[in-house]
């Protein structure tokens, strides 16, 4: 197999398109640039909380240090972006907002551990080992195979460093019965049901950390870090990103209307599911303060951007991640910010009227401070299931 490209039949990973060398070669040695989360700032982390009280009885489990940096985005007029990779020095981006209310969840039903589903470079399941096992929660992660890509191993070396139960499927049905068979195994030896999180973790629940993103925005606009954007451009996987922000931003009363780029197939997220999750959001939200209207901002749904397959780059997607690493120096990755953000500069492109904002929302860091490469034969064993 030395030098060969890995197909289907080789090993049943049906997306895997990276060969085998040119994967390990990918595992990194060092991380080099560590960016620093953002500076302390005397606004609140909750503003949702603080306009709506009632909600305070939400836990929250105090993971993220937000608000995240707002910053113009050199080389275009009116460009500005929302550097959510920054949520947390350890292990950031977006999933740390939903996360923050689901482990808050989780504690408050004392549970013992988190049972999580991904693809296996699943930032999802890599956050919620990590902030878990800092919570004293173990994690359960229920994993499919996926295209090659160097943050796969990063995600895979933190979820292990984490403690993390690891378990490859061939299919979603699969994983379930393997879901239920792991749980009930966790009820026999621990005394309680693990606390299951869809992919992505976005529940109504999980949505809300980005309402609470919405009004962190309002804040820093009336401070004066930014101007109030038109649109907010943002990568539309699992949804909650794209319906908590699209509720948040109309109950703040900001104008901006939110431009969710496609980065998973039309099979897992559509308009019609948007519309349901951000209808179950309102519902939750409406339990807790029946005061709370029912609005949200306009979506516009951009397909174009999304390519071949998840987490495989278009030429576009290369370029824009490299034109956003030499502008602001964050890093992107194949599967979601790199297609957000070729769908963001090619409306910069065509000249649409700003301000815009693009919402960053991938990790800062390769892997946590101190949490090494995996060697490169368990690295093969996690990508090939032979741990499950
Ligand atoms: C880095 C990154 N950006 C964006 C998203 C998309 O967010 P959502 O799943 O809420 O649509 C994800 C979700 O998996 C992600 O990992």
């Amino acid at each position: 197999m030395e030098g060969s490209r890995l197909r289907i039949a080789d090993c049943g990973l049906r997306h895997f398109s990276m060969s085998w060398p040119a994967l390990l070669a990918l595992t990194p040695a060092s991380s080099e640039h560590r960016p620093q989360p953002s500076p302390p700032c005397p606004m609140s982390a909750y503003p949702l909380f603080d306009a709506h009280p009632r909600l305070a009885a939400l836990p929250r489990a105090g993971i993220f240090q937000t608000p995240t940096a707002v910053r113009a985005l050199p080389g275009y007029d009116g460009a500005w972006v929302k550097r959510d990779d920054l949520s947390n020095s350890e292990f950031g981006g977006n999933k740390i907002r939903k996360l923050d209310l689901l482990l808050g969840e989780a504690q408050a039903q004392r549970r013992r551990c988190l049972l999580a589903f991904g693809y296996s470079g699943s930032n999802f399941v890599a956050a919620s080992a990590w902030h878990g096992r800092r919570l004293g929660l173990d994690t359960i992660g229920l994993l499919l195979p996926q295209a090659g890509a160097p943050y796969v191993a990063d995600n895979l070396a933190t979820c292990a460093a984490a403690g993390a139960e690891l378990a490859l499927g061939q299919s979603s049905a699969g994983l379930v019965s393997q879901a239920l068979a792991r749980s009930l195994r966790r009820l026999a030896t621990q005394g309680r049901w693990p606390y299951w999180m869809p992919p992505g973790g976005s529940t109504p629940l999980g949505a809300l950390g980005f309402v609470n993103a919405a009004y962190e925005l309002r804040a820093q606009i009336e401070a004066g870090l930014c101007p109030e954007p038109e649109r907010i451009t943002v990568a539309f996987s699992s949804m909650g990103t794209v319906a908590g922000l699209a509720i948040g931003l109309a109950l703040a009363g900001l104008r901006s209307r939110v431009v969710a780029v496609q980065v998973v197939s039309t099979q897992f997220a559509t308009p019609a599911k948007l519309d349901r999750l951000i209808a179950q959001t309102q519902a939750l939200l409406r339990r807790y303060d029946p005061a709370i209207p029912t609005r949200a901002a306009a979506v516009e749904i951009r397909t174009e951007f999304y390519g071949q397959d998840y987490a495989v780059p278009t030429a576009a997607t290369t370029a824009a991640m490299q034109a956003f690493q030499q502008a602001s120096g964050a890093r992107g990755d194949s599967a979601y910010s790199g297609k957000a953000l070729a769908g963001y500069y090619a409306d910069l492109q065509r000249g649409l009227p700003g301000p815009s904002l693009y919402w960053h929302t991938f990790n800062a860091e390769r892997r946590p401070r101190g949490v090494s490469p995996l060697p490169p034969e368990r690295l093969r064993g996690y990508l090939l299931g032979d741990r499950c």
